[in-house]
């Protein structure tokens, strides 16, 4: 059945209000983050995620100012503890649009793949329809293979901004050594886009191989001549995997997806699905590439 509000099919019907059970853990619940205590979790919550001293990190004060001024979080509680956040503040398009603009999301490694990640964007979404705004944006790594999943599957979002090293590249912490690339993440609320499935003959436009000592992936040229209206670009499964065994590795896979995404995007495609294509030897993971009359204008 299709859900009109998102477009969705039934399996994608989870909310903020949908039962909050994660397997084996404690149940989950969703609220308003009110205090000060609960907004120091969230600091605490942000260095499990992405170690002591990445450049990841925003401090209570700045979720008291948002909280204070039209934005707020939204916590995943196993109890009292809290093992998930959403950080988000009103914001403009350069075009002038009220937006809601997502600062940060993390969840507890022993709570990820669980679905939390997508209860706490439902409630976002829920928050921003409350207040009459239909586009949600933040940026995400587009290496990043279970964010680009959430993100452009199973949330319906669409990107076809590239930020080159935005952040600037940590020195330590879960992102270490790597340039923090980012995709701006649109996602039209009212009517978030259902993903395509890649018609068979969608290429793949980059060619990627797996090492034969180390058997990481490792990408070689990239096809930038395709005209097709759908491309697949692969991904690894595990950047992170790659980061902690060949870090020369994962900033040559950084350096060659930005080359491919910014040549599409610079030729009208739009990042708008993700895609899991079973091969011989191994499931390549793909951002799917779909050349669109254009997402609205922001
Ligand atoms: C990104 C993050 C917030 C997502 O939270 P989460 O609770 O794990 O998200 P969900 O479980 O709702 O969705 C993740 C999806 O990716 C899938 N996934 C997991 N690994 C994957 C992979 N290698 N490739 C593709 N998809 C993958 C999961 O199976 C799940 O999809 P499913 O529900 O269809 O099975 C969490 O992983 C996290 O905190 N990561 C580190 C911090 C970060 O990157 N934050 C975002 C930028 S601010």
């Amino acid at each position: 059945m299709i859900d009109q509000a998102t477009g969705r099919d039934g399996s994608f019907e989870r909310t903020a209000s949908t039962p909050p059970f994660v397997s084996g853990l404690s149940p989950i619940e969703l609220r308003r983050l009110a205090s000060l205590d609960e907004y120091r979790q969230c600091e605490e919550l942000q260095a499990r995620v992405w170690g002591p001293d990445d450049v990841v990190r925003v401090p209570a004060l700045v979720m008291v100012t948002a909280g204070l001024n039209g934005g707020y979080a939204f916590g995943a509680f196993a109890g009292e503890r809290i093992v998930g956040f959403v950080l988000a503040s009103p914001g403009l398009t350069e075009a002038g649009r009220v937006k809601q603009c997502s600062i940060l999301m993390a969840v507890d490694a022993a709570y990820q793949n669980n679905g939390v990640g997508h209860r706490l964007k439902m409630a976002q979404r829920e928050t921003a329809l409350a207040q009459g705004i239909d586009l949600i944006t933040w940026t995400f790594d587009p290496l990043a293979s279970a964010n680009v999943h959430l993100n452009l599957h199973k949330l319906g979002c669409v990107a076809s901004r590239y930020f080159v090293d935005v952040y600037g590249t940590p020195e330590r912490g879960l992102n270490a050594g790597l340039p923090s690339d980012r995709l701006l993440a649109e996602w039209w609320i009212r009517k978030p886009r259902v993903p395509i499935a890649p018609p068979a003959a969608a290429p793949v436009v980059g060619e990627v191989e797996p090492d034969p000592q180390s058997c990481l992936p490792v990408l070689h040229d990239a096809d930038l001549s395709r005209r097709e209206s759908v491309l697949l670009v692969e991904i690894p499964e595990s950047i992170r995997a790659i980061k902690l065994a060949d870090l020369e590795l994962a900033v040559r896979w950084r350096l060659g997806l930005r080359e491919i995404l910014q040549h599409y995007f610079a030729q009208g495609y739009c990042a708008a699905g993700f895609h899991r294509l079973p091969g011989e030897d191994r499931v390549r993971h793909c951002i799917l590439l779909e050349r669109l009359d254009g997402p609205e204008a922001i």
